[in-house]
Order: C-alpha cells, then sequence, then structure tokens
C-alpha cells in the first residue's frame, strides 16, 4: 500500500520520502510555525530524513495506522511550501488531518487548498493505491487560539465540537451526512 500522489489547481503533493528532508529542513527550521507547539524542536536535517523515512513507510510501527503526507509542491516556484498528513486508525476508520504551510508561502489559500485535496481523497478512498477500509469519520486536532488552523478547518467543512484530547486541543470533525437529506 502506498500514499497517491495528488494535484490541486496550483500544488503538486508528492507522497513524502527522505529525499524531501534537504528542501523542507529550511522551512521547518522557521520558530513562528510552533507557536502553538512552543515544546517541538525544529528537526536537524539527519532527524528529518529519518522521521521522513519513517513516514514514508506508510504504516505505523504496530501496523494499527495508515500513514500518508504529502510534501506540498508550488509548481509556479517548483519549491516545497509546507506539508499535510492524514493519520488512518484501523481499529474506527477515522482519520485524523494536520496541515503546515511555511511562513513564506501563508495567506494564499495553499493550506485550505491542499487540505481540501487530501480530504476529498481520503473520503473517495484515492488516498492510497489500495485503502485497506472506508474512511467513516475525519478530524483534526486544533490548539487553542491558532486561528489561522481553524479557519483552514471550516474552510474544508469541518465543525468545532466540545470535545479535546489529552493535549487540550479541540477537536474539529467533518459532520456525517445527515441521512434524512
Ligand atoms: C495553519 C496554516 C497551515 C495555514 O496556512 P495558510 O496556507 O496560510 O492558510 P490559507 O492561506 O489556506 O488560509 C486559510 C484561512 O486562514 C486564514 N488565515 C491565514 N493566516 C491567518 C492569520 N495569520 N490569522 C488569521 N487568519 C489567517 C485565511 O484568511 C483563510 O481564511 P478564510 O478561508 O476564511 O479566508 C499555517 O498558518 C501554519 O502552518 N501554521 C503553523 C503550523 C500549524 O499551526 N499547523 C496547524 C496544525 S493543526
Amino acid at each position: 500500500m502506498t500514499t497517491a500522489p495528488l494535484r490541486t489547481e496550483r500544488l503538486d503533493l508528492e507522497p513524502v520520502s527522505a529525499a524531501h528532508a534537504d528542501e523542507m529542513v529550511d522551512l521547518l527550521a522557521d520558530r513562528a510555525l510552533y507557536a502553538f507547539y512552543a515544546d517541538e524542536a525544529s528537526p536537524s536535517l539527519d532527524d528529518l530524513r529519518t522521521r521522513y523515512s519513517r513516514w514514508a513507510a506508510g504504516t505505523s510501527p504496530d501496523g494499527r495506522e495508515t500513514w500518508c503526507t504529502w510534501i506540498l509542491r508550488d509548481r509556479s516556484s517548483d519549491a516545497c511550501s509546507g506539508f499535510v498528513q492524514a493519520t488512518v486508525r484501523h481499529d474506527d476508520g477515522a482519520a485524523e488531518l494536520a496541515w503546515v504551510v511555511g511562513t513564506a508561502y501563508q495567506g494564499r489559500g495553499f493550506a485550505r487548498e491542499a487540505a481540501g485535496a487530501v480530504l476529498d481523497a481520503v473520503l473517495a478512498g484515492t488516498h492510497v493505491d489500495v485503502p485497506r477500509q472506508p474512511v467513516v469519520r475525519i478530524e483534526a486536532h486544533i490548539a487553542p487560539g491558532n486561528e489561522p488552523s481553524e479557519r483552514v478547518a471550516a474552510a474544508i467543512g469541518l465543525v468545532p465540537t466540545s470535545e479535546h484530547d489529552p493535549d487540550g486541543e479541540r477537536l474539529w470533525r467533518l459532520p456525517r451526512p445527515d441521512p434524512s437529506a
């Protein structure tokens, strides 16, 4: 099972590989990206290569999750501008989405465009070459006050719930289709 490449109007969403580390390490060194994750260190190049190799495997070490990570390549500049992730839990068929866009590329609608494409692919089962199971729930965990991330979530159709994860992040979820509609 491998992550499928995706394409939007302006972006190529490339399944992550260790080789992307060289192009992403400077973007991820920017501490502004960690305003809501102050405890998260900027990765070194070696750390990032190791991390991306692990993510490229597509499955968690315990086999309980499918990991899909796409590096966003802006076709107009050929530059890597961020990434979007979908982590699909096999036990309950829930997909958790996350997004990061480099400071130089923010405010252009890239997160919204890429996250929307990933959401559509996950719902259609086209995020991987051979889907393991249908995804029945889509959610994102967003730290209090992370307004740009809340706007991305809302733009792709997620709504805030009253639930929080153990880190205090609010769960946003895609409403289930109304069966009476
Ligand atoms: C969250 C993030 C990915 C948004 O990326 P982006 O490409 O700039 O987002 P978009 O351009 O698609 O904008 C999406 C929405 O956020 C709004 N937005 C963007 N930057 C904003 C800011 N600094 N303050 C308030 N709103 C902002 C946009 O106006 C847009 O809202 P709209 O659709 O209602 O017009 C980016 O800010 C980021 O990487 N932050 C750091 C990492 C992070 O916190 N990730 C979230 C983990 S859950």
